[in-house]
């Protein structure tokens, strides 16, 4: 059973206004020890690269940069007008690095920003590489939630997917966050794998429903090209899938919610986080930090070109892409993903964080065909901002993803 009770916990979060902003520092660490056939966030970053040791030069260049580039927003972003509230080390696999290289990130954090006022922490964690020793180092070094990488309680699904762990060791290392003393505790499940049946998926719910933890994300996998389990897929059979998916994930949110963790936003149960809540809903700025994040500071988003750690390590500040927050582009990705959020995407928020009104927004003839598309599945507009439906969220953005991943071509 999950320890704490989680239905209607919401903090009271924080928003960026004109003379303040608030912060959400997201480290990227672009190393695993596998890749698995079904990931689409490292599939541009080269298997030599990926699978790099802690020891080897390229890796340690790579956390010099990273501390440089640390150093070099810390000294443009803080002062009085600006206010860190949540830290976030993604990946990649950020519990990849080891104890010496984790130290030396946290500590150039620390130079270079006030994390006084940090009230969220997270380090994620694949169940292969860590131990309860090395959660107590994490939790030590100022994280206090853990998301781990689970996707699956069928060891049988999980060699399929490349993992290098089993149900077992994943079950232990939830159970070892809460002897480690991390407060809060979150895995990742996925669904919609093109052969999963419904019973597979009831009994990997029914398992995470007995682990310790706090909040569950599900996630319906996106066939990106570049991924081992697209190039395995039949684009003919594109509208079963999506039928298959939206199924899937119908019958799992209503399996959790009816285990005690209530849904704040599509796939995301249990005590709300303010790193998916303020990035949902732009609350924050995003100091993306390292080879494979993304930024929106000051209205601008800026990002390196995916997959480049060598261009990285060259140079850490300097952006293969900067745009303003208010492109269509960029626009049409903070759209799909305020969405997901069930009280939707927020109107003075959204102006502070992209410059633009969320009206003019959806008259744009760019965006106009997302909106008719969004308008057909209930679109809500009022005072406070856009949202969908509730009933409505899961599967329109599940059509969406998967209607854009399959519509670029299989690469190479
Ligand atoms: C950045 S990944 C890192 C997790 C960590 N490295 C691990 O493997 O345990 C975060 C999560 O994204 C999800 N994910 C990865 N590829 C996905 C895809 N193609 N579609 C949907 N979700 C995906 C997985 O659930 C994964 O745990
Ligand atoms: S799921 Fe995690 S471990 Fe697997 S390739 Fe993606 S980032 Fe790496």
């Amino acid at each position: 059973m999950n320890l704490a009770p989680t239905a209607g916990i919401r903090p009271q979060l924080p928003s960026s206004t004109a003379d303040q902003r608030v912060l959400m520092l997201y480290v990227h660490v672009p190393f695993c020890h596998s890749r698995c056939t079904f990931c689409d966030w490292v599939q541009a970053v080269p298997n030599k690269d990926l699978l790099r040791k802690p020891g080897d030069s390229v890796r340690q260049n790579y956390i010099a940069a990273l501390c440089r580039e640390i150093e070099a927003r810390g000294a443009q972003l803080t002062g009085p007008g600006t206010m860190p509230y949540v830290v976030y080390w993604g990946g990649g696999t950020a519990s990849s690095l080891d104890e010496d290289e984790a130290t030396r990130v946290m500590t150039a954090l620390r130079d270079a920003f006030d994390l006084g006022t940090v009230a969220e922490a997270t380090i994620e964690c694949s169940p292969d590489t860590v131990d309860e020793r090395k959660l107590e180092f994490f939790r030590g070094l100022g994280f206090n939630r853990v998301s781990s990488g689970v996707q699956s309680f069928d060891d049988d699904r999980l060699k399929r997917l490349g993992r290098r762990h089993n149900a077992a060791q994943a079950i232990r290392i939830a159970h070892a966050a809460r002897a480690a003393g991390f407060d809060d505790v979150s895995i990742d499940i996925m669904s919609g794998f093109p052969d999963q049946s419904s019973d597979e998926l009831r009994r990997t719910i029914d398992q995470a429903l007995e682990l310790p933890i706090n909040h569950l994300s599900l996630y319906s996998f996106r066939p990106t090209p570049g991924t081992f389990m697209r190039r395995k897929m039949d684009r003919d059979e594109k509208s079963a899938y999506v039928r298959d998916q939206k199924h899937l994930f119908t019958e799992a949110r209503r399996q959790i919610t009816a285990g005690g963790l209530s849904e704040y936003a599509s796939g995301y149960f249990g005590k709300v986080s303010p790193f998916a809540a303020m990035y949902f809903q732009l609350r924050a700025d995003t100091v993306g930090l390292g080879s494979g994040a993304i930024s929106l500071v000051n209205q601008e988003f800026l990002s390196h070109r995916k997959g480049q750690l060598h261009g990285y390590v060259q140079d850490p500040t300097g952006f293969d892409i900067a745009v303003p927050a208010g492109s269509d582009r960029v626009l049409i990705s903070f759209l799909q993903a305020g969405l997901a959020m069930f009280d939707g995407i927020l109107r003075d928020e959204w102006l502070v964080a992209t410059g633009t009104e969320l009206d003019e927004v959806l008259t744009r003839p760019a965006i106009a065909p997302l909106v008719d598309f969004l308008r057909g599945r209930g679109l809500i507009s009022d005072e406070r901002g856009i949202r969908l439906p509730v009933r409505n969220v899961g599967v329109t953005l599940i059509e969406l993803a998967f209607e854009m991943a399959m519509s670029q071509p299989e690469l190479g």
